[in-house]
């Protein structure tokens, strides 16, 4: 968002008085931001023939699927629900690529019923594979690289604790199962986490892979799964992804050549895609000042918005009512009743009852982690497309809190 003569913009669009027309809170996106993040890493991975494929767990707004599909993106799911999304906004099966963990071996079976570019994450369900479909359906298989990595333990992935992937360590049984059921192996497939700032966690993801790669020869695409961090506020160390395409895209091709044929690099990104491109706005409900602090007490939570209280992860939060009034210290809280706290101590211009703050880097694992908690309705969600705000998903009714609940009867 940019200030312009007072005011908080998202291409020439008023931020507040989206909230006038909308309501609040209100989830916002800005579909140019999207796209341009879109094609910086088609840019910075172009030296090799790179796949993006969206992580759809991210967002998985329909209308934010649709534009990402229409600028080239690829899809990444994780349940047939996301896939049968992906298949909505227009994704043609083999654009999606299916990476359940741990699931009931009839959601694999559906998702190649589907047509979808399966890969698998434990032994147990690459032998049903096997059993089942022998080579009559290639699949790809996720591993785990032992490597500790990502922002905060809870989004580390590919660590040996970590309930991800195949170990790199049984190899062997992989091996074996893929000789006895003569399994064609299309893909290997590596995600370490979430939040990583540095590019020689990639490069010794990709020696790994590369080592492995060699020993199977039906090999289409490797992907490096995702974790390129953005900034959360200012001076944030953030994934330098032209540093990385440079280095990767050459390990890569000297890696394909050797191979013998040239494989498809694949990336999976949620945060990088649709992070910076959301923002929350909600309505100040409560200015209340106590001997020790000033909390400011906003209409929406962590109901809306888990990341702070999950990961204790930064937001930005700006007051976007008043540009330019004096600052002062704030805490600033939701509405449920536990304690749920976007951010303490954050300097704000001066905030009044009825004013709108914005919540910054909220596109990513934001209205996707939303719940009803304290039986509270979801928000609306608005995109910001060629200088026009589109309503692209409703404010939930109350009708939405019951209408799954039969209305039974309750004999004495
Ligand atoms: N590929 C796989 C297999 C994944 O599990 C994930 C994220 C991604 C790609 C996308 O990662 P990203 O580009 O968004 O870092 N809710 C947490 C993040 C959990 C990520 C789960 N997997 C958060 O809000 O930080």
């Amino acid at each position: 968002m940019q200030l312009i003569s007072g005011q908080y913009k998202i291409q020439d669009v008023d931020l507040v008085s989206l909230t006038k027309e909308f309501g609040s809170p209100l989830y916002v996106y800005n579909a140019e931001k999207i796209i341009h993040q879109l094609k910086t890493l088609k840019m910075a991975f172009s030296g090799s023939d790179v796949k993006i494929k969206y992580a759809a767990k991210a967002l998985t707004n329909l209308s934010v699927l649709k534009l990402l599909r229409a600028h080239g993106s690829d899809v990444d799911v994780v349940s047939i629900e996301e896939a049968q999304l992906a298949l909505r906004a227009g994704f043609k099966p083999a654009q999606i690529m299916f990476t359940p963990s741990g699931v009931d071996f009839s959601e694999i079976v559906e998702g190649v019923n589907l047509h979808l570019t399966i890969n698998l994450d434990n032994l147990s369900a690459l032998e049903k594979f096997g059993q089942k479909y022998h080579n009559t359906y290639p699949c790809s298989i996720r591993l785990n690289p032992h490597i500790m990595a990502g922002g905060n333990y809870k989004i580390s992935t590919g660590h040996s604790n970590s309930k991800f992937g195949i170990s790199v360590f049984q190899l062997p049984d992989i091996h074996d199962v893929v000789r006895k059921h003569n399994l064609r192996i299309n893909g290997l497939h590596i995600h370490t986490g979430s939040d990583i700032t540095e590019s020689e966690v990639f490069l010794k993801m990709a020696d790994i892979l590369f080592g492995v790669a060699r020993d199977f020869t039906d090999l289409r695409f490797i992907d490096f799964g995702s974790g390129f961090k953005v900034a959360y506020k200012d001076g944030d160390i953030v994934t330098n992804v032209y540093d990385l395409g440079l280095k990767l895209t050459k390990a890569f091709n000297e890696f394909c050549q050797s191979y013998g044929r040239k494989l498809e690099l694949h990336f999976e990104p949620g945060k990088f895609i649709v992070s910076e491109a959301g923002l929350l706005l909600a309505k100040v409900t409560v200015v209340k000042s106590t001997p020790s602090l000033t909390f400011v007490g906003i209409n929406s939570g962590l109901n809306h918005l888990l990341r702070p209280m999950m990961y204790d992860a930064w937001h930005d939060i700006v007051n976007i009512s008043n540009a330019t009034g004096s600052q002062k210290l704030y805490t600033i809280v939701g509405y449920i009743c536990e304690t749920d706290t976007f951010g303490s101590d954050r300097k704000l211009h001066e905030v009044r009852e009825g004013d709108i703050l914005a919540i910054k880097n909220a596109g990513a694992y934001g209205y996707s982690m939303s719940s009803n908690y304290n039986s509270r309705l979801r928000p609306a969600e608005v995109m910001i497309l060629n200088g026009q705000a589109r309503l692209v998903r409703e404010r939930e009714k109350l009708e939405d809190l019951w209408k799954n609940q039969p209305d039974i009867d309750i004999a004495f």
